[in-house]
């Protein structure tokens, strides 16, 4: 097939790349040409700004291609994504990564793919809903095949979160970790090399067409359940600080983005059934995975600036 990827040069899509040219696939990126020494050759080169649907026209028009992936959140609101299945003269199945913060988080866990959608995580919620409705639309009035993919955290080599990265940082130096409160919010994990497999594999697949799917590990934890995993990886002591998020202020840092009040956990059950995937790494073995990379890159020697970390310690009596 030929596949065009939307975004390509950073984690998720550039994932995707590699594990579709794995599998034989002719791949076409589009994206605005900031990183494209991180491609692997044999990669077409695509440039425009997806909020610029004239520059889309311009650099997709004519183009015909038999799957694209709509990865990049720049950030994507509905118009953006009918732009984006407009500017070619022809696309076939369209696979959208939008999110499982879709869902309406104060309703109990776990959530499956029918749970009601709701604006709980805002506008990121809001856009993410507006662009399944428009594949959605399409797939039911033009008989689209279209497919949308709702992963929750996503780790892995080359991530741009810094959440893995940030406990890896911490004990790395032997220094202590602060949680935010009892650190109980359950969370769950996806490995990124699984999220781009499972993408890979859905790809021209008649079962996926129309349906929306969870694509994660299968394991939950807790927050601090997360830092004694990662230390248990890394075979090194640790220390939990437990602080407490003062009434209506700020959580101690905990990850960019790990340390919010909710659960997160959803159920793999229909990927698992209707097209067969599961994913390839338990959490434990994921972790190691990217802390090979880690260490690989030496970014265990990176400066990080522990300054406010360190004056919060100290008030809290752990320094
Ligand atoms: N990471 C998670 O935990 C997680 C969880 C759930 C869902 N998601 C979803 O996964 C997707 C993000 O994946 P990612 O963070 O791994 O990033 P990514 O898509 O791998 O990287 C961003 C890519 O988009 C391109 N790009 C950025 N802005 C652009 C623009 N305005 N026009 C064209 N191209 C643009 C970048 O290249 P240039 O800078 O050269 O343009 C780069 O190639 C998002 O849809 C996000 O909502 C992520």
């Amino acid at each position: 097939m030929r596949v065009l990827v939307v975004g390509g040069t950073e984690f998720i899509s550039l994932h995707l790349v590699r594990a579709l040219q794995r599998d034989g696939h002719r791949v076409a990126v589009l994206n605005r040409g900031r990183r494209s020494e991180r491609l692997p050759s044999g990669v077409e080169r695509l440039v425009a700004d997806r909020k610029d649907p004239a520059a889309l026209r311009a650099a997709l028009g004519g183009q015909r291609f038999d799957g694209l992936v709509d990865v990049t959140y720049a950030p994507t609101t509905g118009e953006d994504v009918a732009a984006m299945l407009d500017a070619p003269a022809a696309v076939g199945h369209v696979i959208f990564v939008s999110t499982a913060r879709v869902y309406d988080h104060a309703r109990p866990i776990p959530y499956d793919e029918d749970t009601p959608r709701s604006l709980y995580w805002g506008e990121y919620a809001k856009h993410k809903i507006a662009g399944e409705d428009v594949l959605l639309a399409r797939h039911r009035d033009r008989g689209l095949p279209v497919t949308i993919v709702r992963p929750t955290h996503v780790y892995g080599p080359l991530n741009t979160r810094n959440n893995e990265t940030f406990f890896f940082d911490r004990l790395a130096r032997g220094r202590p970790v602060l949680v935010p409160d009892a650190g109980g919010w359950l969370r769950q994990f996806g490995h990124v090399e699984d999220l781009a497999d499972a993408m890979a594999a859905m790809l021209g697949n008649p079962a996926a067409s129309g349906r929306a799917y969870n694509v994660m590990g299968e394991e939950t934890i807790t927050q601090v359940g997360f830092v004694e995993l990662i230390a248990e990886v890394m075979k090194r002591p640790l220390t939990v600080v437990s602080a407490p998020t003062p009434a209506g202020g700020k959580a101690a840092p905990f990850g960019q983005n790990l340390a919010y009040d909710c659960h997160a956990v959803h159920t793999t059950t229909r990927v698992r059934a209707e097209l067969g995937l599961r994913p390839r790494y338990t959490l434990g073995a994921g972790l190691a995975h990217t802390l090979a990379w880690y260490t690989r890159e030496g970014l265990d020697k990176r400066d990080v600036d522990f300054g406010a970390e360190d004056a919060l310690l100290r008030s809290l009596g752990a320094r």
